[in-house]
């Protein structure tokens, strides 16, 4: 997909979208630096044009191993051409508790493009009771973020006895962004 369709989904709906441009090499990298095979399955949240996918699948997570939780219908449908084996789920991930993955499985790993810091805070706090409702207990969420800190509040990190340390992060982006783990306190 070319910048410029992902930019004309931007400006039909920027909250959602949440950026202008799709995510670098750079940062689809530094997001699934601490990806491995092991990882698998591996749900994403908010793939769009399927830029960090790509990079999930060269750390070696099989393709069949992959959920794709995009909400913007035109992504959905270009995520499905282009990775045939993954599941790929037209949906609003604020929603995914209610869904079975991967047969009860549970994930080693969510990676999330959402635009969190964006997003109210009750959905945030869906979007992360969904993910950890699906993550093992040792899982990590991993997120990106655009602004200085962590990309989700301190009062839901403690609601939810969650805590999250920046794990790296990249110029090469527009902008440049953070990553973030976030992970069950132990
Ligand atoms: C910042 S973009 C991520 C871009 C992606 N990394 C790429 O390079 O194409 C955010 C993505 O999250 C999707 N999204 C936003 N809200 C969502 C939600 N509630 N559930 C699922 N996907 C959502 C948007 O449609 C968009 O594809």
């Amino acid at each position: 997909m070319s910048s410029l369709s992902f930019f004309l989904a931007w400006f039909a709906a920027p909250a959602q979208v949440g950026a202008v441009m799709p995510s670098s090499e750079a940062l689809a990298d530094a997001i699934t630096a601490e990806i491995s095979p092991a990882s698998a399955p591996v749900i994403e949240l908010g793939p769009g044009t399927g830029v960090v996918t790509g990079a999930l699948l060269r750390r070696g997570v099989p393709e069949e191993r992959l959920a794709l939780v995009e909400l913007t219908a035109k992504f959905a449908r270009r995520l499905e051409a282009r990775f045939p084996a993954a599941h790929v789920l037209n949906m609003d991930a604020t929603r995914l508790r209610d869904v079975e993955l991967f047969a009860g499985q549970p994930a080693g790993a969510v990676v999330s493009g959402l635009p969190l810091v964006l997003m109210p805070l009750w959905d945030v706090l869906a979007v992360l009771q969904s993910a950890f409702h699906h993550l093992a207990p040792d899982g990590c969420f991993y997120q990106f973020t655009y602004r200085f800190g962590p990309p989700i509040p301190r009062s839901i990190l403690a609601r939810l006895d969650l805590e999250a340390v920046r794990i790296g992060g990249t110029f090469a982006n527009v902008p440049p962004a953070s990553v973030y783990r976030i992970v069950r306190r132990r």
